[in-house]
């Protein structure tokens, strides 16, 4: 136990305050922070830890479809006004998550929407939760996940309630909606599995660059890419040679890039604590290190703060049943590698 507290301890730097990973972005054009859930907010430890280290945060869940717009004439917006006033509280920013996805859709939805509504519903909800954020985002996932290369189709599209009863151009419809709304927020297409170097995530490179390009084409408003970032922990170090020409292509068409749920999923790696806290901490910093080359990229947050909070340990668990460990600190609240590796890329990135 003293142990483990010492070698968590023992990476804050020496000086006698420590430095603050909102400190190292700020000093070097970038925002840091993560995902948090009101219920976490209630932690006073939590908060204060976040607080600290944050300079950007997005709420978990509270302002998917599901939790804002329960009922087809209700929205619920206070989860997302009490992150709002934290983050007002604390100087940080607040990132918008997410207008329109073919998850986390109320029950309503389905049974409400047809080829006649759908549009209308889109509107209609995008308006309502961007405009009573007006003003107050920082930036806005507009659409998350649409595409699935999968799917079968030339466009990449995932088959969705959008595309179905909307079509293609639900992806125009949603930006321009947004844009109404809250002309300043910086309006993002956000994706997974656009990082790793496996043929899986070229063909997703392949055909969120499509997207973009034809948004682009079309002079949609959209201003960046969010990569979510949700790494994976395997045997052989990245070359991310993918990556790279992406982020460059990605830079060609004038949008900003924001890692926007980064952690690593540690089920391939063996029990032992130290270990797997020291390889995800160097596939971090392996990572961070590429991403940063990339002027466009401005922001990182990661999908929890704490390793208490991660979604993985629901969604992905560990066949061993042990807890995954994918974030910057510890059940305890203690700086992990991860973190010294935030701190350490982000502080040489030049400015
Ligand atoms: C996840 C949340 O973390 C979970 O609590 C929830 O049960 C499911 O959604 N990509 C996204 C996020 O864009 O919204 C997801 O968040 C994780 C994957």
């Amino acid at each position: 136990m003293l142990a483990a507290g010492l070698s968590g301890q023992s990476l804050w730097p020496r000086a006698t305050a420590p430095l603050r990973l909102r400190d190292v972005a700020a000093q070097h054009g970038l925002l840091v922070g993560s995902a948090v859930s009101n219920a976490q907010l209630q932690r006073p430890q939590f908060s204060s830890l976040l607080a600290r280290q944050a300079s950007i945060v997005v709420c978990e869940n509270d302002m998917k479809w599901a939790h804002v717009h329960p009922e087809q004439d209700r929205y619920e917006f206070s989860g997302g006004d009490a992150l709002l006033a934290f983050a007002t509280a604390h100087g940080q920013k607040l990132r918008g998550h997410n207008l329109c996805w073919h998850e986390h859709n109320p029950d309503w939805l389905a049974r409400a929407a047809t080829r006649q509504n759908a549009a209308d519903l889109l509107r209609q909800h995008i308006a309502a939760v961007a405009g009573h954020f007006r003003g107050q985002i920082h930036s806005w996932d507009v659409v998350n996940e649409a595409i699935d290369t999968r799917s079968g189709r030339e466009d990449g599209l995932r088959e969705s309630i959008w595309l179905d009863l909307i079509g293609p151009d639900y992806l125009d419809l949603a930006f321009r909606e947004a844009a109404r709304a809250d002309p300043n927020a910086l309006l993002t297409y956000n994706d997974y599995d656009l990082e790793q170097d496996t043929p899986e995530h070229e063909r997703k490179r392949q055909a969120v660059l499509g997207l973009l390009r034809s948004l682009r084409d079309r002079q949609t408003p959209i201003h960046a890419l969010g990569i979510q970032s949700h790494l994976k922990a395997e045997a052989a170090p990245s070359q991310w040679d993918g990556l790279h020409p992406f982020l460059d292509r990605v830079e060609d068409l004038g949008l900003q890039v924001f890692v926007t749920e980064l952690d690593v999923d540690d089920r391939a790696l063996a029990p032992d604590i130290a270990e797997r806290d020291r390889r995800i901490g160097e596939l971090y910093r392996d990572y961070l290190a590429n991403v940063l080359r990339h002027r466009p990229v401005k922001a990182i947050l990661t999908w929890g703060l704490t390793d208490r909070d991660t979604w993985l340990n629901h969604s992905k668990p560990r066949a061993d049943g042990l807890p995954q460990r994918p974030l910057p600190f510890d059940t305890d609240l203690h700086p992990k590698p991860a973190f010294a590796a935030m701190r350490e890329t982000m502080s040489t990135r030049r400015g």
